[in-house]
């Protein structure tokens, strides 16, 4: 008598078994989303999905910080989209978001000591001058636009100040980095990749320009004059590599820091009781600042297999195999999040996914972290109390940084406290 070996599964079988469709850009609240990613958590943990160019999802805690920490390891983390969409326009792999092994590691030496806990602190007054600048523009108005008001420009001239571009810029800067993350809102397919286009353009002129001023002026002690003078692989960066790397620090630095402050600022208008508890004690703020950037999670990840084969979440897949991972997911995940969709500033610590981990984790956390911490200290100080206005519903996105628009508060009015123009 023989026995044959049952037939190995092959991948088209593999993704059948797994299939589960999955729509990263899905016009549904961050809610309805995280409620989906619950039950798919439940009966597929790791699942296929088909649409764009195909990838696997992950939602449990333990599987997402696995992938992270072995980044290296088997996995590429170009191209970071997850359905083959370049919506930023990026010419080359972004820097240092989309590059791996050696070659981030010399990104990551170029960048990481003007990102230092002490060097960003040091950004404090700076910063805090920045929130109040931008709270007078209408702290006496008893109503606000809170994204184009705040969400969007403050962490805009943070990015400013740390690369050390002219703070006189800011609004053509956030109007730049708006339209090419967010397109024209409201608009066609077409009106949004014209505006686009139009956007890429005038921000590459303008960073080409200000390249070659640099260049000619001399150094200065920031992130702008250290990426232009380093030498990664024995070799300057040249003029486009410098784009994308710029392009990149204002995507990561705005989109993020803005869906935090919006995704917080709602949860809180509808819970008073919360915003009281961040400043119940000097010792509340920092926690309930990881709990909210716990329960925001903006960002989302996805790498791509490269050895002929890796174990992820006790599947084993393929080179070529994409897998794509919510940090919201695990960050939502019940195994050590009870009560997972609730803000709860004490929480048994878990360190939250929130900033990534391994060797792609944030770059700016520390800085991220200040700033949350300058603008709800300042928002609390001028707005002790307010609410979402009536009138207005924010909307809320998904896409490669989950956040909120449209946020519209109103409030006591306040007293201004610099001079400035209206
Ligand atoms: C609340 C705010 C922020 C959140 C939630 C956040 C989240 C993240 C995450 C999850 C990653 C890793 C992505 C991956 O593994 O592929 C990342 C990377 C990065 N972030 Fe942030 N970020 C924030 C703010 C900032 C700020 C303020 C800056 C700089 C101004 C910044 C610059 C970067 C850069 C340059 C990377 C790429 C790091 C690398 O590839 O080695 N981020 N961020």
């Amino acid at each position: 008598m023989t026995t044959s070996a049952a037939p190995a599964e092959t991948l088209d079988d593999l993704r059948a078994r797994h299939r589960r469709d999955y729509d990263p850009y899905a016009a549904w609240s961050i809610q309805e989303h995280m409620d989906e990613i619950a039950e798919r958590r439940d009966v597929l943990p790791i699942s296929y999905s088909a649409r764009g160019n195909g990838c696997w999802v992950l939602t449990r805690y333990d599987d997402i910080s696995s992938v992270l920490r072995r980044n290296n390891r088997g996995f590429v983390s170009f191209p970071n989209e997850p359905d083959g969409i370049n919506a930023m326009g990026s010419e080359i792999q972004q820097i240092p978001i989309e590059t791996d092994g050696a070659l981030h590691k010399q990104f990551r030496q170029l960048l990481d000591p003007y990102f230092s806990p002490k060097r960003v602190e040091a950004l404090t007054d700076q910063l805090t001058g920045w929130a109040n600048r931008l709270i007078d523009d209408w702290v006496e108005d008893g109503e606000c636009d809170f994204v184009d008001g705040f969400a969007l420009p403050f962490p805009g001239a943070t990015v400013l100040t740390i690369m050390g571009w002219p703070a006189e810029d800011l609004h053509r800067m956030n109007h730049w980095a708006s339209t090419l993350m967010h397109g024209v809102v409201g608009g066609t397919a077409e009106e949004t990749a014209a505006a686009r286009a139009v956007a890429h353009g005038e921000l590459r002129d303008y960073w080409f320009a200000m390249i070659a001023e640099r260049r000619a002026s001399g150094h200065l002690d920031d992130v702008t004059s250290a990426a232009i003078e380093a030498e990664i692989d024995g070799e300057r960066l040249t003029d486009t590599q410098l784009f994308d790397l710029f392009l990149l620090m204002m995507a990561a630095g705005l989109d993020t820091v803005q869906s935090v402050l919006c995704q917080s600022m709602v949860y809180l208008a509808a819970h008073p009781e919360k915003w009281d508890a961040m400043f119940a004690t000097p010792e509340s703020l920092e926690p309930a600042i990881e709990e909210l950037l716990r329960w925001c999670a903006p960002a989302v990840p996805t790498r791509n297999v490269v050895h002929e084969e890796v174990e992820v979440a006790g599947l084993v897949l393929p080179k070529g195999e994409r897998v794509h991972f919510p940090l919201a997911a695990a960050n939502r995940d019940p195994a050590y999040y009870p009560d997972p969709d609730e803000v709860i500033f004490d929480r048994a610590a878990k360190p939250h996914l929130a900033f990534g981990l391994g060797t792609h984790r944030c770059v700016g956390l520390h800085l991220a972290r200040l700033e949350l911490k300058i603008a709800f200290t300042q928002l609390r100080r001028r707005l002790p109390s307010f609410a979402l206005h009536p009138d207005y519903t924010p909307r809320e996105h998904l896409g490669l940084a989950w956040g909120v628009d449209n946020v519209r508060l109103t409030f006591v009015p306040g007293a201004r406290e610099t001079e400035g123009s209206r």
